[in-house]
């Protein structure tokens, strides 16, 4: 690896600069030897001297952002900066402590420094909200848009992270459930989103015949030109409210039913009851406490499968994701059994 030797006393400036001119090269450790700084570069900088070193390529993202801002935050600053941060396609969205507000530019310019694949950071403006769980960002550095593509299992999805939903961190519960799916399955997608979850399974089961349904309109829109866009033929993309769409006309037609709204899920377990066939499986999500997660998640289960006269069982449970230090998102697979003796 190239390096840039600097005399320690112009070491911040130098890295500042190097930042802004797009040399500095992200993921490299910043080597300190006797009274000089080696940073690092992707080419020569003024009259500086360059060396190389063997130092191997970090892989941790969130450490790669911190080395590129050290010497532009000070220590304490870095150490508030906890925040994680996703990549959807070329836009990445972090979370910025309000104590760092003011420079939250140069995080978004360090990030564009060390993801050489992105074109925009956008700043959490805060949580998942409303019905329709989007959040509200506001752009901090690079191009100022917030429309993006991202490639998950083969499958290119168009979105609008300040107006639909969408979440990165599900990538490996899709691919699960994929790889879940019998031939020839009928599906119901509640709660679809620009459309994740089906378009990953229709991308291995073209046979299968799945019904989206979602209740917003941008949502909708996406999805449909991510159905044109990867040709998925079999998914039917539904504009409303999941209860009224399944009991109007989708009572006991599936083979799995899928419940990606791990907030409320709970209050829709007799639409996905009623839409599952008998022995049809339905995946709950739902968010539960740490200390006895699937105990919690089941007894939801259990009271709805009472009220609806049907009976469950619970052919699987893990947990998918944490969500906050005290909670974890679950899902439980449970078969339906219908004709209850
Ligand atoms: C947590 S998101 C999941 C989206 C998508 N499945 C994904 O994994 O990216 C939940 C979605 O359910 C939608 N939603 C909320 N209430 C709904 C309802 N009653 N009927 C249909 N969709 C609903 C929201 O608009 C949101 O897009």
């Amino acid at each position: 690896m190239i390096y840039l030797k600097v005399p320690r006393r112009d070491g911040e400036k130098t890295r500042r600069e190097l930042i802004q001119k797009g040399l500095f090269v992200g993921g490299y450790p910043i080597l300190n030897e006797g009274d000089f700084v080696l940073f690092p570069v992707s080419g020569p900088f003024g009259d500086c001297e360059t060396v190389e070193r063997d130092e191997v390529k970090r892989p941790i993202h969130h450490d790669r952002l911190k080395d590129a801002l050290s010497g532009i935050l000070s220590e304490q600053e870095l150490e508030t900066l906890i925040g994680s941060f996703d990549i959807i396609g070329d836009i990445a969205i972090i979370e910025i402590p309000d104590a760092l507000e003011s420079r939250e530019v140069d995080i978004g310019n360090a990030l564009l420094s060390v993801h050489k694949n992105l074109k925009t950071v956008l700043r959490k403006l805060g949580p998942m909200e409303g019905e329709f769980r989007v959040r509200r960002v506001k752009p901090i550095a690079g191009e100022d848009r917030m429309t993006t593509l991202y490639k998950e299992s083969g499958v290119l999805m168009e979105l609008d992270v300040a107006s639909v939903y969408f979440s990165v961190r599900l990538s490996h519960e899709r691919k699960r459930i994929s790889e879940l799916v019998k031939p020839n399955e009928r599906i119901l997608a509640l709660f679809a989103g620009v459309g994740p979850f089906p378009l990953v399974i229709s991308k291995t089961h073209p046979d299968a015949e799945i019904i989206a349904i979602e209740l917003n309109p941008d949502a909708v829109a996406f999805m449909e030109k991510n159905i044109a866009r990867n040709k998925a033929k079999n998914i039917k993309a539904v504009l409303g409210d999941a209860r009224k769409v399944v009991m109007a006309g989708y009572r006991d037609y599936a083979d799995r039913v899928l419940m990606p709204l791990p907030k409320d899920a709970h209050d829709f377990l007799d639409v996905a009851y009623a839409g599952a066939r008998d022995g049809g499986m339905v995946h709950f999500y739902t968010f539960a406490g740490i200390s006895d997660p699937f105990r919690e998640a089941a007894e939801k289960a259990e009271s709805a499968a009472k009220a609806s006269g049907v009976r469950i069982e619970i052919a699987s449970q893990r947990i998918v994701r944490p969500y906050s230090p005290q909670t974890v998102q679950v899902v439980l697979d449970l078969i339906v059994r219908k004709h209850v003796t």
